[in-house]
């Protein structure tokens, strides 16, 4: 098992990684958590693989668990959603007191994490992440949220975890487009902070990814570390590849492009501005867009996706402070800055170049 301590101003937990870690997430949880009663979110494919084995493990140790399940996919992200997890935790009697486990990918953690942070003004979360994207990226770091129609995760709130139980295992019953979406975080990680990483990555599914995972959360834990409340703009930088890319997200319709496919073009997007403004070599953009290829991820808008559509959705985007875009760039593959001098015309410039790039 690795584990990894993550510490920021207000909170310190840890991230455990390791294969078959799931079905002890009672004895886990327990060193850390008096049991309680207690809420266990998922989704509807991920509780036919997993809910038994943890409802087991929990039950073992003397937690009370009701199970909630919400439909899977990115339109559970939803007000609505929140409203029925909290107020099926009321009726079941939960308090101040009782634990929420998050069971389940980004969507999962990002819906049930922001209704412990307001069940009762906050109640323990924590997070059981499944899919690739939520065990090297949104299972840590405490943000929270849903989507509104005008945008991504413009409604949310921090909320840490008490403790992040990532097991590789679970990857397996992940189908193909599910399991290489969540390869475009890790590609954002190396990137901006450890681009030998990506020397580590295979087009096959590798059997054992629990050093990768490990390595992709410290790199994620740097950038909080310091910056809890994305207050510096150190923590932005995590941000790469998301000003487009959740446009083109939302553009596109919820569900309609994974969010892992639609940061792989926010991504390519983001180099060709990189370029453009801070001197980026064409080939360092070519050998990206080589290697998100090979992991089966998209480098070619569709041309449904309107580009004036992409830019609608972007103004209203957190990233827009008064009016004006704030792009995370690179100079150099590896690293990364905040910059304020791209606009909207550079931004429209970037997308259609992504109608361009020729697939090889
Ligand atoms: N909070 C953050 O810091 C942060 C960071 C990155 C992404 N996100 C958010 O995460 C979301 C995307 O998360 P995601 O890519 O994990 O998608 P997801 O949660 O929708 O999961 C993808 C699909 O895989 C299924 N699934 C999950 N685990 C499975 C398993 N082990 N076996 C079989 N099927 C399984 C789900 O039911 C779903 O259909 C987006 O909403 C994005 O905004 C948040
Ligand atoms: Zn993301």
């Amino acid at each position: 098992m690795l584990k990894i301590p993550i510490s920021c101003s207000h909170a310190s937990y840890d991230v455990l990684v390791g294969g078959g870690l799931l079905t002890h997430s009672g004895d886990l949880v327990a060193k850390i958590l008096a049991p309680s009663r207690c809420a266990v979110v998922t989704d509807s494919n991920v509780a036919r693989h997993y809910l038994q084995p943890v409802l087991a493990s929990l039950k073992n140790v003397g937690f009370k668990p009701i199970t909630l399940v919400v439909p899977s996919g990115e339109r559970s992200k939803s007000f609505r959603q929140v409203y029925n997890l909290c107020h099926s935790m009321v009726v079941a009697g939960l308090d101040r007191k009782s634990v929420l486990f998050s069971l389940g990918g980004g969507v999962i953690g990002d819906l049930s994490g922001f209704a412990a942070a307001i069940f009762q003004r906050g109640i323990p979360l924590v997070q059981l992440p499944t899919t690739v994207t939520a065990q090297v990226d949104s299972s840590v770091g405490g943000k929270t949220g849903v989507n509104v129609a005008a945008g991504k995760n413009l409604i949310g709130a921090f909320h840490q975890p008490q403790l992040v139980i990532a097991d590789p295992l679970t990857l397996n019953t992940l189908p193909n487009r599910e399991y290489w979406e969540g390869f475009a975080e890790i590609v954002k990680h190396a990137i901006i902070q450890d681009m030998a990483m990506l020397k580590t990555l295979s087009p096959e599914r590798p059997k054992d990814l629990s050093a990768l995972i490990a390595r992709n959360i410290t790199v994620k834990s740097a950038l909080i570390a310091s910056d809890e409340g994305d207050k510096s703009g150190l923590r932005a930088l995590l941000n790469f590849g998301h000003t487009i890319g959740h446009g083109i997200e939302t553009a596109a319709g919820y569900g309609s492009l994974f969010h892992g496919e639609a940061i792989s073009l926010g991504i390519i997007a983001a180099l060709w501005l990189s370029k453009r403004f801070s001197g980026l070599l064409q080939s360092d953009l070519e050998y990206i867009a080589r290697i998100l290829q090979r992991l089966s991820l998209p480098i070619v808008l569709p041309d449904r996706i309107l580009t004036d559509s992409v830019l609608t959705t972007m103004r209203k985007d957190k990233k827009f402070e008064q009016g004006k875009p704030r792009f995370v760039l690179t100079h150099r593959l590896g690293s990364a800055y905040l910059s304020d001098e791209v606009d909207l015309q550079d931004a429209r410039s970037a997308i259609e170049f992504l109608r361009k790039l020729q697939p090889n």
